[in-house]
């Protein structure tokens, strides 16, 4: 449509317009850093970067880089043999490991089973029982978890559907009838967007199917209705004319990466939302502007020619008397992580505002401990946003743990300081530090935002990003995925990229301007406390082409090869056994051809690249069984007709890998 000539970024799926304008680094503090260890980037595009920048600028940190000394390092060695890097539309795997796709898109799972057509002619009810699109975020969970087992046969497969290809999805893609959409055309856009809980089982053969009929099979859509938690629960700027009192909505959207709760639950990350509403007011509140919200939505539900209420609400103009007459609070009920439990299916959704409201890429807890906070840490993925971390009021004990942990806490950002050490800023009203600097960012400028103070928590809350703003956070990379290696505790995030830093924008933890291809740093904590409010951090590898160094005091620790060249890594996961496991979703001409998957020994930082994705994909979700002889990998947004030659329609699908020997993957 025209309207969508106006920008055309918002047909490219992963456009995020750059909203943080703030400088919360200034360059001259970077030069004036005192250094207690160097990690730069050298070699390849990293020399010319770091002659540029006068190699003043580092990273440091953590005592854990001195592997030697670790008893867990053959625990975590990494056996295979790499596979090169490919163009070809097909998976590939290491020599002795084999792989098949599972639950593509479309595949019934509830309901009826309607069967997927080929032809696109599926309608939205038939969508709202099969498998949705554009699989991202994956978790298994053991069907016998909640009476303590662990099967590695068995189990609730969890997954998110972050966005659609309109194209693919309907028989003629998208369509208009007098500016206006077909309402059923929505419903399955609707649709195909969300979460898919699928109960599946290995026959005696090895073979994974679904578990047909089985209660646990669900479908969750940017339609299901959903319950707010925590403080911005009951909020006046949740009002809508769907929840009079601020307290419920519809649907998650945008669902990227995911993190499983200490108590078998899921929670699921809800990333560009701010791409489906349409507010055509003369000028928008913060809470819409600080992410982007534009005059136009992605996909036009708001222009449903049935003009039903469940699509109207995409249009958050202010349209009628009050609150309570229209849908200009709707993007106010999007941005959190909602919580799903799998093994009750009756259950509704939460969205866990305690979290903080941004663009959450997903979310990793620290190993839960009896008796103490639950602790968990979420990225923000835009250009220039930040990393947080909650930690609960009230204590974790295993027997009474579950969602009402994560509505009563504390929700910090982080600020990495350029002596390689970090400190966790409280965003509490509450804290005296940060009611302070709020205090005095009243009646200033913060980025956009003329600054006239915050009501109360749930405003905070509401506007995350502006509060972190005034924190005083450190901006990031693109913070995507997060994990926290079970041996050592320490946290790993993956910073994808971010093209647009300039040389005046780098700091010690994003120290490349035009950063291109990504980096992933981590963190220990004060103490290995996962609860502490200091760390101390580090840089794990520099992404880029053969010859990017990792270069820690003058030493070069990594140096990339054909094994192992990569691009703007974005899942990340450590697996049972504390490998890490890193995902691109980046450039894929060469040198890096299609994207990847890659394992890594974090005590050695050996890293191999496992997995091959087809043309056009981003590889993103991984998880294993708990004896790690399954895992489950998911490939998103392929081009052509992958996975099936025969099929005009690429469909997005998870792997399953398995080794021939029946092994553990990766040893
Ligand atoms: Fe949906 Fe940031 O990747
Ligand atoms: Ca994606
Ligand atoms: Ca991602
Ligand atoms: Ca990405």
């Amino acid at each position: 449509m025209a309207k969508h000539d106006l920008d055309p970024n918002y047909l490219d799926p992963n456009y995020e317009p750059v909203v943080n304008h703030t400088e919360n680094t200034p360059f001259h503090q970077v030069l004036a850093a005192r250094m207690q260890r160097r990690t730069l980037m050298k070699g390849s595009v990293g020399a010319a970067l770091a002659s540029v920048m006068g190699l003043g600028l580092a990273g440091c940190g953590s005592d854990s880089d001195d592997s030697t000394t670790s008893s867990n390092v053959s625990s975590t060695d990494i056996g295979f043999k790499a596979v090169p890097t490919s163009t070809a539309n097909e998976v590939v795997v290491p020599e002795g490991y084999s792989s098949e796709t599972f639950l593509p898109w479309g595949t019934p799972i509830t309901g009826s089973y309607p069967e997927y057509k080929p032809d696109g002619t599926n309608t939205g009810a038939e969508q709202e029982q099969q498998v949705g699109m554009h699989h991202d975020g994956v978790h298994f969970f053991p069907i016998d978890l909640k009476a303590g087992g662990n099967s590695s046969t068995e189990g609730l497969l969890v997954m998110n559907h972050e966005y659609i290809a309109q194209g693919a999805l309907h028989a003629n893609g998208a369509t208009y009838v007098n500016d206006m959409r077909p309402a059923d055309e929505v419903r399955k856009e609707i649709a195909a967007h969300g979460v898919s809980v699928v109960h599946i089982k290995q026959d005696a053969n090895g073979k994974w199917d679904i578990v047909f009929g089985s209660p646990f099979n669900r479908r969750i859509t940017g339609n299901t209705e959903m319950d707010i938690r925590g403080p911005v629960r009951g909020y006046s700027k949740l009002i809508t004319k769907y929840s009079p009192d601020a307290t419920e909505t519809r649907g998650t959207l945008n669902n990227c990466a995911m993190g499983p709760t200490p108590w078998g639950t899921y929670l699921a990350a809800e990333e560009n939302w701010h791409g489906y509403f349409a507010n055509g007011d003369a000028t928008q509140p913060r809470e819409q502007s600080r992410h982007g919200v534009g005059s136009s939505s992605r996909y036009d539900w708001e222009l449903a020619d049935s003009a039903e209420d469940q699509y109207v609400r995409f249009n958050v103009s202010t349209i009628g008397a009050t609150a309570a007459d229209d849908y200009r609070n709707e993007a106010n009920t999007y941005g959190y992580m909602v919580e799903i439990d799998p093994f009750t299916p009756e259950n509704k959704p939460q969205k866990r505002t305690a979290l903080g409201r941004f663009g959450h890429e997903g979310v990793i807890f620290a190993p839960a401990r009896e008796g103490e906070p639950v602790v968990c840490y979420s990225g923000d993925d835009s250009r220039f946003e930040y990393i947080y971390k909650f930690v609960s009021s009230k204590p974790y004990y295993a027997a009474t743990a579950g969602g009402y942990l994560l509505d009563e806490g504390t929700l910090y950002v982080a600020r990495f300081n350029d002596d390689g050490s970090g400190d966790w800023l409280s965003l509490d009203l509450d804290d005296a530090d940060f009611a302070a600097k709020v205090a005095a960012a009243e009646g200033t400028q913060v980025g956009d935002v003329q600054f006239d103070g915050f009501e109360n928590q749930a405003d905070v809350l509401l506007n995350t990003r502006l509060a972190a703003d005034i924190a005083g956070a450190t901006p990031m990379d693109r913070p995507e995925w997060g994990a926290v290696d079970p041996n050592s505790g320490q946290v790993y995030f993956t910073l994808t990229n971010n093209s647009r830093r300039t040389e005046e924008q780098v700091n010690a933890a994003n120290p490349n301007a035009n950063n291109r291809t990504g980096h992933i740093i981590r963190w220990s904590e004060e103490g290995n406390d996962h609860t502490a409010t200091t760390f101390d951090w580090d840089i794990f590898v520099f992404a880029g082409e053969q010859g990017t160094e990792t270069v820690v005091d003058d030493e070069v620790i990594v140096s990339l090869t054909d094994d192992n060249i990569f691009n703007s890594p974005d899942g990340l996961w450590f697996d049972y056994n504390g490998r890490l496991w890193i995902q691109t979703d980046g450039s894929d001409a060469a040198p890096y051809q299609n994207n990847m998957m890659l394992a890594a020994n974090p005590e050695t930082r050996e890293i191999k690249r496992f997995f091959v994705g087809p043309v056009g994909c981003e590889v993103t979700g991984v998880v294993s069984t708990p004896d790690v002889k399954t895992m489950f990998v998911n490939i998103q947004h392929p081009d052509g007709n992958w996975p099936d030659s025969s099929d005009p329609r690429p469909r997005d699908a998870t792997v399953i890998v398995t080794k021939d020997d029946g092994g553990v993957i990766g040893a």
